[in-house]
């Protein structure tokens, strides 16, 4: 079935305002062709206006004088038919003149229950006080993907339909305009559209949520078996990987929606969210706080609330929120953080299914309790400093992904000189024992690991007490990464 505009998401919003009877609509959006479009799907006579056209209907000449608009208001006040009218960029002529301020409440009620539209569209909202209440202020989201099928559809007609909606869901997120350069890109590369045309599609976004400053797309994939331990993790992981691809037919309430890993800096917290995306097959982003905080792309709670509802569009993917205590600390002062925790706590609830949130945080003292409750996300993870067992599969991880075979090496023996050792130092002392033997020409041995081991002091024996309060802490809040340590595991500290 070939897609239609007018069964898109934001014809339906337009159709809605239209047939509630307001006459008078103002939209934020600088995408003034899609606008045009939508308003089309509506069925009706569609007028454009412009500064420098003045008001015109598809295929006619502009009906003279009406550049001026106040003409175009007393024009389309004075119209007999159903029609919409698109006023593009009206908001200069309203901030300018008080004359057409006016006459532009003369059209509402002139156009009540009259079957006539009239849209102003600008990339700016700038309402004046005595229209706020006259006119719709209408947001846009981006195209869904109804909307964007309907759109390649109309570019490239000749696109298979069943790949229409492969390349729509591509390039959700991104604007028509946006959509139309992705399209030219891969038309450059290939001039038919085929599966292999993907690449092309997505790069476009990959820029997109670049320039926004704050989010960044990763894209190293990292396979489960890269996680030495943190076995209730990934047993975990592995059922929702199952409800996540089945979201679509599923009760919401199951389909994953998010999980909070929280604990000890250097034991996997940001290896476990790459596994995640990768396990779930899904592309990861990353929410860039320190970016958002420094104020250089707007207001931080706006920009935070702006950026969330974007990644939405982003779905299916894995979201992450790294370092999320700085977003909802309680112990920030001033409004700003605990709005943005508002907006958070909400949002949690309210967000497309296909978009699941990974936070990870270190300083998990200061989380506010509301976050940590159950039903905000499916599951808080406590990471804690690895086991025994669980350092001999680190080991063996960083071992043989440097080519070292581990067969010959009696690896148990490290655990004594390693007790309290994070997963970042067993990698640490993997990598210098390594660069030893190579200095010395040869292959490593055990020797090479011991002598590296003992000479690293791990960050637990001097953070000791703060690592027992993160524990502590962590014991009543949150379900272990980590199988409980056996009696055989040596105590961690
Ligand atoms: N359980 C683990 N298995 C394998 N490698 C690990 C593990 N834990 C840590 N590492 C190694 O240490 C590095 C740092 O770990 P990671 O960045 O995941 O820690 P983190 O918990 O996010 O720390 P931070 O709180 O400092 O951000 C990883 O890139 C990985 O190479
Ligand atoms: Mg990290």
């Amino acid at each position: 079935m070939i897609p239609s505009v007018a069964q898109s998401r934001a014809a339906r919003t337009l159709h809605e305002i239209y047939t509630s009877g307001r006459p008078l609509a103002y939209i934020r959006s600088s995408e003034e062709l899609r606008i045009g479009r939508l308003l089309a799907s509506l069925g009706l006579p569609l007028w454009t206006w412009s500064l420098t056209a003045g008001l015109q209907t598809a295929g006619a000449e502009p009906i003279p004088g009406t550049t001026d608009p106040r003409a175009a208001l007393d024009f389309l006040i004075a119209h007999p038919h159903p029609a919409i009218f698109h006023l593009k960029d009206f908001h200069e002529p309203l901030r300018d003149s008080p004359a057409v301020r006016r006459r532009l409440r003369d059209v509402e009620s002139a156009c009540f229950d009259r079957q006539k539209f009239t849209v102003i569209t600008s990339p700016v909202r700038a309402i004046p006080d005595e229209l706020d209440r006259s006119l719709v202020f209408v947001e846009l989201r981006p195209p869904d993907e109804v909307e964007l099928a309907a759109f390649l559809h109309d570019e490239h007609p000749t696109t298979p339909p069943a790949l229409l909606s492969q390349f729509a869901r591509a390039l959700k997120g991104l604007t028509l305009d946006e959509a139309r350069y992705a399209l030219r890109r891969a038309l450059a590369l290939q001039p038919t559209l085929s599966p292999a045309s993907l690449p092309a599609l997505l790069e476009e976004k990959r820029l997109l949520v670049n320039r926004s400053g704050v989010i960044e797309f990763l894209s190293t994939p990292t396979n489960v078996n890269e996680i030495g331990g943190l076995e209730g993790l990934k047993k975990w992981l592995f059922e929702r990987q199952r409800l996540f691809e089945l979201r679509d037919e599923v009760n919401s309430e199951i389909v994953p929606k998010g999980v909070l890993l929280m604990g000890i800096p250097g034991c996997g917290k940001s290896l476990s969210v790459k596994a995640i995306a990768s396990c779930f097959g899904l592309p990861l982003y990353r929410m860039d706080m320190n970016a958002i905080f420094s104020g250089r792309h707007g207001k931080p709670e706006v920009v935070f609330a702006e950026t969330c509802r974007m990644m939405e569009e982003m779905a299916p993917a894995v979201l992450w929120f790294d370092e999320i205590e700085n977003a909802v600390s309680t112990q920030t002062v001033g409004g700003e953080s605990g709005r943005m925790f508002g907006f958070f706590l909400t949002w949690m609830q309210e967000k497309t299914r296909g978009l699941f949130v990974a936070a990870t945080a270190n300083r998990i003292d200061v989380l506010p309790a509301e976050l940590l409750r159950k039903g905000r996300f499916d599951e808080v993870f406590f990471v804690d400093l690895p086991l025994d067992e669980e350092r001999l599969d680190i080991f063996r991880i960083h071992l043989e992904r440097r080519g070292v075979p581990v067969d010959g090496l009696d690896l148990p023996q490290l655990t004594q000189f390693t007790a309290g050792w994070s997963g970042a130092e067993v990698e640490q002392c993997v990598v210098s024992a390594i660069t030893k033997a190579k200095l010395a020409d040869r292959p490593l041995n055990l020797q090479d690991l011991i002598t590296t081991a003992v000479s690293i002091v791990s960050l637990s024996r001097t953070m000791k007490e703060q690592i027992s309060h993160i524990r502590a802490w962590a014991f009543e809040r949150a379900v272990r990464a980590s199988p409980p340590p056996s009696r055989a595991s040596k105590p961690l500290l």
